[in-house]
């Protein structure tokens, strides 16, 4: 991180949620793939800075709780699951999916168990072939659902994960710096901004629409393929998963045939030093061969687009002071975004949560220029 650099002419300017490294907010992170969690199993994850033990009981529920064991701390990941118990290996203390200790065998039946013999537990959901954990015991809303693609039956793809070396919030930007698509991509549109704050506030929708010019090359082959108009939107939830669908209203040769949506996901989290990426592709599942060859090249091509435009740029974010002193008109989804982040609720994982809630800080927005 380069936040202790140039500090006297460029300083580092800290926000409530936006760009902190001592803040999680709360939203889905991932923990691990379905796959790799069979029944009856527990296995322990570094996630978000914390040890979390994630476990699926015998009935295929799974579960996430704090991953030392109260007793003397042993790794919960090196215990068995009984039933829907999570049993340590070290002394056999067990637990309920609540983090309450159920059982010490040491102890005769008669005797009470220690107040103090419990974990925090965490909501889990299984959704694109991942197990989530939520920093809270309930969430408030599921893992997000893609745009476009809302309540269907969908088939997805898992790219893979890589690192970049800044915080999840700043590469999240990507996607709605509207300055950028002109200036790295080539692709001149006026764009048309429509942003849209849902869901308690946690998710936040900007669609951007316009014209294809066709100035540059990349212009005139899309206007070929695609016709004059273009949109796209960006859906983020919690600022730990953003969400895209490309070619919106769009018609194959601009003629009447409308062309599917290409859409895919990306799950972020904080690791050191950096975010880790993980894309999933998604498409609508068909019925037939046909329909499944369907699902398959838009999620292909969905790759194929997301790997050029990535490639683009996707290095200025391993060195990155993100300071936003003077942002343009233009700017204004990425403004609106960071205030969208700063507004966020913090979790229990986030260094300030204790001293947050102790003083009822009303969330501050960012004083960027919103
Ligand atoms: S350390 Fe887990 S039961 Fe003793
Ligand atoms: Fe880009």
């Amino acid at each position: 991180m380069n936040r202790d650099i140039n500090k006297h002419t460029q300083p580092f300017r800290e926000m409530r949620v936006f760009n902190n490294w001592n803040v999680i907010a709360k939203g889905w992170y991932i923990a691990c793939k379905s796959a790799d969690l069979p029944p009856a199993s527990v296995k322990s994850v570094d996630l978000c800075g914390q040890r979390i033990a994630v476990f699926r009981d015998n009935k295929g529920k799974t579960h996430a709780v704090d991953g030392y064991c109260p007793h003397m701390g042993a790794d919960l990941g090196l215990g068995s699951v009984k039933g829907d118990r999570l049993q340590c290996f070290f002394h056999q203390w067990s637990f309920d999916p609540s983090g309450k200790c159920v059982d010490i065998p040491c102890l005769s039946k008669s005797s009470p168990l220690p107040a103090k013999a419990r974990l925090q537990a965490y909501a889990t959901e299984e959704k694109y072939g991942f197990i989530w954990v939520y920093p809270a015991a309930d969430a408030p809303f599921g893992v997000m659902d893609i745009p476009d693609l809302e309540g269907k039956q969908l088939v997805f793809r898992h790219g893979r994960a890589f690192e970049r070396r800044c915080h999840h919030h700043i590469n999240m930007i990507n996607g709605i710096d509207a300055q950028h698509l002109r200036t790295v991509h080539q692709i001149n549109i006026d764009m048309n901004i429509d942003i849209e704050l849902c869901d308690r506030d946690t998710v936040l929708d900007v669609t951007l629409r316009g014209e294809f010019p066709g100035k540059t090359r990349r212009e005139r082959l899309g206007r070929f393929f695609l016709g004059t108009r273009y949109e796209y939107k960006m859906r983020y939830a919690d600022a730990c998963i953003g969400g895209l669908s490309i070619m919106r209203g769009v018609y194959l040769f601009g003629g009447k045939r409308k062309l599917p949506h290409l859409t895919m996901l990306y799950a972020y989290q904080p690791v050191k030093g950096g975010a880790r990426v993980q894309p999933i592709y998604v498409a609508e599942k068909r019925s037939g061969i046909w329909g499944g060859i369907k699902s398959y090249l838009q999620m292909w091509m969905m790759q194929v687009a997301y790997f050029a435009l990535r490639d683009e740029d996707g290095f200025v974010y391993d060195n990155i002071r993100f300071n936003p002193e003077v942002l343009l008109p233009i700017d204004r989804p990425v403004a609106r975004y960071m205030a969208y982040v700063n507004a966020l609720e913090l979790s229990v994982w986030s260094a300030s949560w204790k001293t947050e809630q102790a003083a009822s800080v009303t969330p501050l927005q960012s004083n960027s220029a919103a």
